[in-house]
């Protein structure tokens, strides 16, 4: 045996290495307890959405940063859950991009497919992990805000999988503390229905700021003026959209941009990005990098070198999400067993430095795409993690960066083949730009 797991967070990572050890359980496997710590009072991660803004009814920072009307931003079949498929979970085939409440549905339903609600302790937050070189273990301390008490534990392993999009990087410009609108980040962000008839500032040139602007102006707003540090997404933005250069200094209710351009707006929507934030973790132990396809220290992009029974799931930059989540999982699980032996740490590093080499190649979402495909392929290739068709998942990711050049309100309306089971989806039965209604019954009607 192998001792105690401990695993943080109840998110799609975590809740990936809970299937992939019950799965290995329901095969006969002589399998070690695994306990699994999630702060909030329900499981699903970023996935399982909330009102609240600031810090939740414990006083903790709010994890989730999804808000209303959010839809999947990549096609559904690139990250199907190969051991539990859509067309298993919704006895239909369902089109390809669906919102939040849809793709929570499926999450959670594949951890009670496989009966994993009790190895979850909800509402405990991990505080500390520490580990003994003398014992060899790890002492987790955790507070239980159901009981009201703070309480350690040791383990013989630690799968940590909290996450890396909730701590917000909020950069600061000259004058804007005298703005008299709202300044919001991300993060904070809930609902489009409030800057309806409004003139917005969105800061960033990634999914958020595509993401928020798009359904800012979907959902009424006025104008919507998005601002780049490096460079514009580029894409045929609606009218009463427009890119331009990084601010410079906000007067008053004008915001000023580097081309020298000024615009007057009502709220500032800071979609910056976020931090690999693990406050919870001894220094020795904690991964310090930026969101990136290939972070440095950590084996196949799970074990983390300096310490191999300490792993990280899902700290890359994503294409892939639930797949690779997955591939990710069933490997930190066979190392964990045993199944999979790992090498000198020297060797572990020279391979991650190798992948981080030509990490530093790619010039282009569709080498970005390729690299992470490899990069599952070869963690599937050494687990039993159930086959699918890895090379049409990439192909449809470049469709799809395809279609969002073509047309960005447009790129929902396509659909896309299961690399797990070959089905079709449907096409969604309202163009997304007129889908105002974003719920699961809504979104699964036939008309
Ligand atoms: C706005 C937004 C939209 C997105 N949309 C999509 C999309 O459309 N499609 C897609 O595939 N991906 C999307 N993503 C990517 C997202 O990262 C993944 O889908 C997925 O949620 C990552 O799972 P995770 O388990 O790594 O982390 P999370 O989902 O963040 O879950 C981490 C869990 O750890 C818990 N936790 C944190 N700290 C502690 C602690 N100290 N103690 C105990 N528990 C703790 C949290 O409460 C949380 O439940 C989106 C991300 C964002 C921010
Ligand atoms: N389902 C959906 O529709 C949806 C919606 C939103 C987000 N998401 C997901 O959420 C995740 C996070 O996306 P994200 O866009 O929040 O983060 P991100 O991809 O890390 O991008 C961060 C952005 O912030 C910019 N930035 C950082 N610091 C800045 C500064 N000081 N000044 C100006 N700009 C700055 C970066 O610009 P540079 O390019 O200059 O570095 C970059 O454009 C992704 O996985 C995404 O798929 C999905």
């Amino acid at each position: 045996m192998t001792g105690r797991i401990a695993v943080i967070g109840a998110g799609p990572c975590s809740l990936a290495q809970l299937a992939a050890f019950q799965s290995a359980r329901h095969q006969g496997a002589e399998v070690p307890e695994v306990v699994c710590f999630e702060r909030q009072n329900d499981w699903g991660g970023l996935w399982n959405y909330t009102w609240r803004t600031g810090l939740d009814e414990n006083g903790e920072p709010v994890h989730s940063s999804m808000y209303r009307y959010l839809w999947s931003n990549g096609p559904k079949e690139c990250l199907e859950f190969a051991d539990y498929t859509f067309d298993r979970h919704f006895k239909q085939p369902i089109p390809s991009f669906p919102p939040r409440e849809v793709l929570f549905d499926y999450i959670v339903g594949r951890a009670r497919h496989y009966d994993l609600r009790n190895w979850v302790r909800f509402s405990t937050a991990v505080r500390l992990v520490a580990f003994d070189d003398d014992s060899g273990r790890f002492t987790v301390t955790a507070e239980d805000f159901g009981e009201g008490r703070v309480y350690s534990e040791d383990f013989d392993h630690v799968v940590v999988a909290t996450g890396h999009f909730s701590t917000p990087s909020v950069p600061a410009f000259e004058g804007i503390g005298s703005f008299p609108g709202r300044v919001l980040h991300s993060h904070d962000f809930r609902s489009a229905d409030e800057f309806a008839g409004k003139d917005l500032v969105v800061v960033g040139s990634s999914y958020s700021a595509e993401d928020i602007a798009l359904q800012c102006q979907k959902y009424g707003a006025r104008s919507v003026t998005i601002s780049y540090r490096t460079a514009p997404m580029g894409f045929h933005w609606p009218d009463n959209m427009k890119e331009v250069p990084l601010i410079t200094r906000v007067e008053g209710g004008t915001v000023h941009f580097k081309d020298g351009g000024k615009v007057d707006a009502d709220a500032i929507i800071l979609c910056t990005g976020y931090q690999h934030h693990f406050p919870f973790l001894e220094d020795r132990l904690r991964l310090k990098t930026n969101n990136r396809l290939w972070p440095l220290g950590l084996y196949k992009g799970v074990v983390w070198e300096d310490n191999p029974k300490l792993h990280y799931l899902g700290m890359q930059d994503q294409y892939y999400t639930f797949s690779m989540f997955d591939a990710q999982a069933w490997f930190a699980r066979d190392v964990i067993l045993g199944r999979i032996a790992l090498p000198s740490k020297a060797e572990m590093e020279k391979d991650s430095a190798a992948w981080r080499a030509r990490e530093e190649t790619l010039s282009n979402p569709f080498e970005d795409i390729d690299f992470q495909t490899d990069y599952t392929r070869a963690l599937c290739e050494l687990t039993d993690y159930p086959d699918f068709d890895l090379d049409l998942a990439a192909k449809h990711f470049k469709a799809w960066e395809h279609h969002k050049e073509e047309s960005i309100t447009g790129y929902r309306d396509k659909a896309f083949s299961s690399p797990c089971t070959g089905t079709m989806a449907p096409l969604h039965h309202t163009p997304w730009v007129e889908a105002m209604d974003d719920s699961m019954e809504t979104f699964l009607e036939s008309r």
